[in-house]
């Protein structure tokens, strides 16, 4: 089986689990004083409003199966018009004929805001092509050291990634993402980002899909005690507050709208989800993936009226209750 399909194999046999949002409760408000209608979910992103704070992350490409896949995803982001991340683009910068495989996303989504990927040590002119092929909107970079060491054949030598990065920061004709694949980041990564003029970081945190465990099925010799590693998206996400100046994004174990809620009141921007998607659009019709997903944005909503809030960037302010564990972890960052 090749990687790409192997990932999708492995991604879904993991089932959705227990992970750090469950540590946090939100404080209920006995009097909402706010009616449905007043609920707006759109989010100013990019110089765009979009309808809702989520978007469907970076999957896939490069394989028949990923095409099929790609078609479902971009169909689905298409009718609730949400940001679409490619899986990395790489495969079909090496070889011209995998280029369809990714390019049916523009098909079925011709005026979508589409985000191409490529991981870390890539050259500008990549990143200039993977932009061209896609018309992309704007472009992820992930950097996925623990994927790379885990993976059989994976890149073993990460120097140059911070300077790859700024001269992609510098040079890009669109809006750069940083994203890990799942093992969040810490204030010294963000800090390192920062510097080097990042504005958007995608945390991708630990909590969902975990490609330790996914690249460990690939080798022959697992590395099994790299299997828990990382920090989850609600660690980084109580890290990036240490860290200002950058529109963070929440994503890695994003499995209902209590987290897509919990995840925005602890400062992300948008809300990405990729596990969710893949089960939902393997296991479903069209027509069924949109009215289940239609069910979770009420459910959002729903969760909105009762907390009294009105637009998504108020939800910073709504009372949390962390559990000690959590209160741990923020007494430790620094
Ligand atoms: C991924 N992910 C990913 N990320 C990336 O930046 N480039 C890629 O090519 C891929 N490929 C990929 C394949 C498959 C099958 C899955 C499920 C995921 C990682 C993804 O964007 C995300 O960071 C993690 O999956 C964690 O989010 P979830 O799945 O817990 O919502």
């Amino acid at each position: 089986m090749n990687r790409k399909d192997a990932h999708i194999h492995f991604a879904l046999q993991q089932s959705s689990q227990t992970n750090d949002f469950d540590l946090i409760r939100i404080k209920s408000n006995t009097f909402p004083e706010i009616a449905i209608e007043n609920i707006d979910l759109s989010i100013s992103l990019f110089n765009r409003v979009f309808p809702t704070p989520i978007y469907l992350n970076a999957m896939t490409g490069g394989s028949d199966q990923a095409k099929v896949l790609n078609e479902r995803f971009a169909r689905l982001a298409h009718h609730f018009q949400l940001p679409m991340a490619t899986g990395s683009v790489s495969a079909a910068l090496k070889d011209a004929s995998l280029a369809s495989t990714f390019t049916i996303i523009r098909q079925h989504y011709p005026d979508g805001f589409i985000i191409a990927n490529l991981g870390a040590g890539q050259s500008v002119d990549h990143a200039k092509r993977a932009v061209a092929l896609l018309q992309a909107n704007a472009f992820q970079i992930h950097v996925n050291a623990v994927q790379e060491a885990i993976m059989p054949e994976g890149e073993k030598d990460y120097r140059g990634w911070l300077k790859g990065i700024q001269d992609l920061q510098t040079n890009l004709p669109v809006p750069l993402i940083i994203k890990e694949v799942g093992f969040g980041m810490d204030h010294r990564a963000l800090q390192q980002l920062k510097q080097i003029g990042v504005t958007y970081v995608d945390l991708a945190g630990k909590g969902g899909t975990n490609f330790a465990v996914i690249e460990n099925q690939r080798r022959s010799e697992p590395f099994h005690s790299l299997n828990g590693w990382g920090l989850s998206t609600v660690e980084s996400l109580l890290e990036a507050q240490h860290v200002s100046g950058i529109n963070y994004f929440a994503s890695g174990g994003i499995r209902n709208p209590l987290d897509v809620i919990k995840a925005l009141a602890l400062g992300a921007k948008a809300v990405g989800l990729s596990g969710y998607f893949l089960h939902l659009v393997s296991q479903h019709s069209h027509e069924e993936s949109v009215a289940i997903f239609s069910q979770f944005m009420l459910e959002l909503k729903t969760i909105m009226l009762v907390l009294g809030v009105s637009k998504i960037a108020s939800l910073t302010k709504i009372p949390l209750i962390f559990e000690q564990t959590l209160v741990n972890y923020r007494q430790q960052i620094k």
